[in-house]
């Protein structure tokens, strides 16, 4: 960590002097990397305007989704929703994060049933009555990224489909609780796999949350079968996706092989995921997108 003149203006961009701003954050943090725990760069640290910008970007990822929940039904190409993704994030003023990020070809990732994540969409696969489908929207608005998903249901839904759904949606209220400053990310991680396990579900270990903000994936990588009192110190300014993948099965997975993208369950499993993204603020946490 360097020593920062405290008449200078902040190393954050927020325009303050450092001593108004960052100095004392600084103080503690370094008393954490002594311990040593693993800390946060100061790049991933975000000042008030670009938390705003984040927020901006957020507020499109969420109205985008809240289309998407509208009109998806049973019938519908994943092309289809593919489109209204792009329709509604450009009206909007926003562009899809997705769309040729690492030569991906679409703008939204659309996962049915034992597809675990980045499933790409197509005009020749259909939603079907009873499928549980994961469609995970990400945002660029003036630079700025947001990243959420939702599970939806179509049409009749088996009892133990939507018991999946409804108990990874709820692992996210579990980790949330341990979203606080000064506290270490593993502990969320740890507390959502506890609460998977116990529902008699498994977590996947290869795909895992992100950094976001100022790009689309920054560090850390977020594990959610990670163990308490490791992993990176969570401080205000941070932030990340909560994204757990949980089968209904295994927890293995392999990466089709045509694509090279799309993640199913090796067992055929059912898998269900939601994502939010997530603020470190001074006192706990602020939810951007859901
Ligand atoms: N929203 C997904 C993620 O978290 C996006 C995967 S990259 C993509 O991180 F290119 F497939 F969109
Ligand atoms: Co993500």
């Amino acid at each position: 960590m360097l020593k920062w003149d405290k008449a200078a203006d902040c190393w954050c961009g927020s325009g303050k002097k450092y001593k108004d701003c960052h100095a004392s954050f600084d103080d503690k943090l370094r008393k954490y990397e002594r311990k040593p725990y693993p800390v946060p760069p100061r790049s991933i640290i975000k000042n008030e305007a670009q938390i705003e910008g984040i927020r901006a970007s957020s507020k499109i990822n969420i109205a985008v989704l809240d289309y998407v929940a509208e009109h998806i039904c049973a019938g519908m190409t994943t092309a289809q929703i593919d489109e209204m993704v792009y329709q509604k994030t450009t009206e909007l003023g926003g562009i899809p994060a997705p769309l040729g990020y690492e030569g991906f070809p679409k703008s939204v990732c659309v996962s049915i049933n034992n597809a675990v994540c980045h499933g790409i969409p197509d005009d020749v696969t259909y939603l079907e009555d009873g499928d549980i489908v994961n469609v995970d929207v990400s945002t660029i608005y003036n630079g700025y990224f947001s990243d959420s998903s939702r599970m939806f249901c179509i049409g009749n839904v088996s009892d133990e489909a939507r018991r999946l759904v409804k108990v990874v949606e709820e692992s996210l209220q579990v980790g949330l609780r341990e979203v606080k400053p000064w506290k270490r990310l593993g502990d969320m991680g740890a507390a959502i796999h506890a609460f998977i396990r116990k529902n008699g579900y498994s977590v996947v270990r290869e795909v895992g949350g992100h950094g976001i903000g100022l790009e689309f994936h920054e560090e850390p990588f977020v594990s959610y079968v990670s163990k308490r009192g490791t992993e990176m110190l969570m401080v205000p300014g941070m932030v990340f996706t909560i994204e757990p993948m949980v089968n209904m099965g295994k927890r293995h997975v392999f990466v089709d092989e045509d694509n090279d993208w799309t993640i199913y369950t090796s067992d055929g499993s059912l898998s269900a995921q939601w994502e939010i993204t997530v603020l470190v603020t001074e006192d706990g946490y602020e939810v951007l997108t859901y």
